[in-house]
């Protein structure tokens, strides 16, 4: 499939939502790219805009040097942001759709920049996490793995039982973006001939990088936001306009996947 496909028509907004889902039917490797978007229909807030956490707390506390001189004061606003306020979201119903659309054998595989773990607690079984994942904790000295439920955040910074300071198991502003996932992620951008963007602006690098390389090998991006991104002047072909879980929702009842599990 090309973007030059008759069902396609580059650039042009609110194509109808079963023009999207005629994409996804006849896609070989379809695959999903979220950002914090996804996850706002969950309680978790985005990070950017007028309600995201950067209007209210300092983005430096997850800088990795700011982190390293000043490891109790970052370590007490990370608690606060990821593990009292939502360490106990739960999946939303676009988590759900992407996870059904994945057993259909309609989606390969979600890379996702959110560190909240909420695509494995939908059933999404290929995920990679471009970011990391803040269920679990990394000790600075022996490297090893804690996850963050069996750790004591009262008393900070957390130590492992090496006697090492612990850090959340996601990616700080200045690190580096971990292994195998990255590799994994391009190799989607690489091989999808369709690549559904959900909630993201496009302005963190090198994650911003995997749409724009699935562009650049011919696939046909959709994308869900309420706002426009840089991805939509610029790569998107087809823009749903709307909020995740209500757009994903009816995509999947189009292609006769939608399944939501009961509430244990
Ligand atoms: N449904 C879909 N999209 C939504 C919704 C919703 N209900 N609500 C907000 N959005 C959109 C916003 O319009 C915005 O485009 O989600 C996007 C959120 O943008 P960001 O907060 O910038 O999140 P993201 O793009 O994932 O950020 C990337 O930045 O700080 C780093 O590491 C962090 O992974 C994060 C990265």
């Amino acid at each position: 499939m090309s973007e030059n496909d008759a069902a396609v028509q580059p650039g042009r907004e609110a194509v109808p939502l079963a023009k999207a889902a005629e994409v996804l039917r006849r896609a070989q490797h379809a695959t999903a790219f979220t950002g914090a978007g996804i996850s706002v229909e969950s309680g978790i807030p985005s990070f950017r805009g007028a309600d995201g956490l950067w209007s209210r707390y300092n983005p430096d506390c997850l800088d990795i040097g700011y982190f390293h001189r000043n490891t109790e004061e970052a370590w007490r606003v990370i608690r606060e942001i990821f593990y009292d306020f939502f360490g106990n979201a739960k999946p939303n119903d676009a988590h759900f759709a992407l996870a059904a659309m994945e057993r259909a054998g309609m989606l390969h595989a979600v890379i996702t920049q959110n560190i909240d773990n909420l695509h494995h607690d939908a059933g999404s079984g290929v995920v990679y996490e471009f970011h990391g994942n803040s269920r679990l904790l990394r000790c600075l000295q022996c490297n090893g793995t804690v996850p963050a439920a069996e750790c004591d955040l009262r008393i900070l910074p957390p130590r492992c039982d090496c006697g090492g300071i612990l850090k959340p198991d996601f990616v700080f502003f200045g690190e580096g973006i971990p292994e195998p996932a990255q590799t994994l992620s391009f190799r989607e951008a690489e091989r999808a001939d369709v690549m559904l963007l959900v909630g993201t602006t496009g302005e963190v690098y090198p994650a911003a990088l995997i749409p724009r390389e699935a562009k650049r090998r011919g696939a046909i991006i959709i994308e869900v936001n309420p706002e426009h991104s840089e991805y939509t002047s610029t790569v998107t072909d087809i823009f749903l306009q709307g909020k995740a879980a209500g757009i994903l929702r009816e995509l999947a009842k189009l292609l006769g996947v939608w399944q939501r599990p009961e509430p244990a």
